[in-house]
């Protein structure tokens, strides 16, 4: 049924883990302190080696292990260093407004694009969040059409990028989701994603499915690369699963996961549900800084004193953390920071000015090609997948139109 080395019943479902406490990850909920080692023997995935971190185009994501695993890495390697046709997939939820966890993710499709011509697909599954969340089309629509304003905004290069909505290109996306979800049994969804509220819901593991094999479908085979959060792997090993049993002209998509930029309030993934508030990409400076000095977790010390004594913990502390996820690329800086902090003589507060000053300045950058964008249609239109390319898509799927033989 599955690959050997793909266990379905791999969820992580809570489990109790001594050092860390209890956590969750699922696509459906991450909770708890993730322990991120022992969620890659629970899905089957391989930790990523120095080598293969070398080949991969330069990135603080990537050389510090944020992106820290993967599933059929090197076939992907090999192409982008042949020059051979390679592609990324990685999607958009459209439940709410993004936030900074959002955009590692698509910063380093783009940088991959950039280096060695990936085609970046980007998803956006509203059809997903009109059945998880409590939310009317209208409003998951308006989520959808301002999310897909933040992932113009990122730069891709609109000759080499397709931007796909779940309703609104399901003349494509339904046929090829049919056709996969044959072989997706009830036992399979619900060993892989646990019990499902509603038959939606069972069904949208195959709508996942179709985004990953779709640059194959219209380009034809070749590899292709998933940079996804680590709660996302399910989809792709549903993927995997289904890709193999059916006589499809693809290779199963790999996977790049991702650990989640931790919650400003400490450990966790950065939600857009849960307690802690999270920095959106529209936030304006004054906002990004007082979120930042009221709520981000410190790895300081109690007193001043004790702290120019003993010196801060950067490993626990979010500033810190943020800096080296993502928004402090130059790694001597980083270090030194890093120094200054364990030796007491940077701050906590100073840190935080740090981080808010970084963040800031990523987010004018984002905001201004935001803000650049004309009408979204208009946009849009250089993103959109040609009628021929869903044609070719449908062909190589073995679902043709039926009424146009
Ligand atoms: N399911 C993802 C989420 O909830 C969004 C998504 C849809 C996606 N299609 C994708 C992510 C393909 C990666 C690849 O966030």
């Amino acid at each position: 049924m599955t690959e050997p080395n793909e266990p379905t019943d791999s969820t992580a479902r809570t489990e109790s883990n001594p050092s860390a406490g209890q956590f969750t990850v699922t696509p459906a909920a991450v909770e708890g302190e993730i322990d991120y080692e022992k969620l890659l023997e629970r899905f089957g995935a391989d930790p990523l080696t120095d080598g293969q971190i070398a080949r991969f185009p330069d990135h603080p994501l990537l050389r510090r292990r944020t992106f820290y695993a993967g599933r059929d890495v090197d076939r992907y390697l090999e192409a982008a260093a042949a020059g051979d046709p390679h592609a990324i997939v990685t999607g958009r939820g459209p439940s709410g407004p993004m936030h900074l966890g959002h955009v590692l993710p698509l910063y380093l499709a783009k940088r991959f694009q950039r280096v060695t011509g990936a085609t970046v697909y980007l998803p956006l599954s509203d059809d997903e969040k009109f059945l998880a969340k409590d939310q009317s089309f209208d409003a998951i629509g308006e989520h959808t059409r301002d999310n897909l304003r933040d992932i113009l905004a990122v730069g891709f290069d609109p000759d080499r990028t397709q931007i796909v909505v779940d309703t609104a290109d399901a003349d494509v996306i339904y046929p090829i989701a049919v056709r996969l979800a044959k072989h997706l049994t009830p036992a399979t969804v619900d060993a892989v994603y646990g019990d499902q509220d509603t038959v939606g819901l069972q069904f949208y593991p195959a709508v996942q499915a179709t985004h990953l094999l779709l640059p194959q479908l219209v380009a034809g085979r070749q590899p292709t690369l998933v940079p996804i959060a680590v709660d996302q792997d399910p989809h792709v090993r549903v993927c995997r699963d289904v890709a193999a049993r059916e006589a499809l002209p693809v290779e199963k998509p790999g996977a790049l996961l991702g650990r989640f930029l931790p919650s400003l309030e400490g450990p966790g993934k950065m939600s857009s549900s849960g307690d802690a508030p999270s920095i959106e990409l529209t936030a304006d400076p004054e906002t990004v800084a007082e979120t930042i000095r009221t709520h981000a977790y410190t790895g300081g010390r109690a007193t001043l004193a004790d702290h120019r004594e003993n010196g801060g913990d950067p490993t626990v502390d979010v500033p810190f953390q943020y800096l080296r996820y993502f928004f402090e690329p130059d790694d001597a800086a980083l270090e030194r920071i890093a120094a200054d902090y364990r030796s007491g003589e940077l701050l906590s507060g100073e840190l935080k000015e740090i981080a808010i000053d970084r963040i800031t300045e990523f987010l004018s950058e984002h905001q201004h090609r935001r803000g650049e964008l004309g009408s979204l249609e208009a946009e849009l239109e250089p993103f959109r997948l040609p009628e021929r390319e869903r044609r070719r898509a449908l062909e190589r799927a073995g679902v043709p139109s039926p009424l146009e033989r």
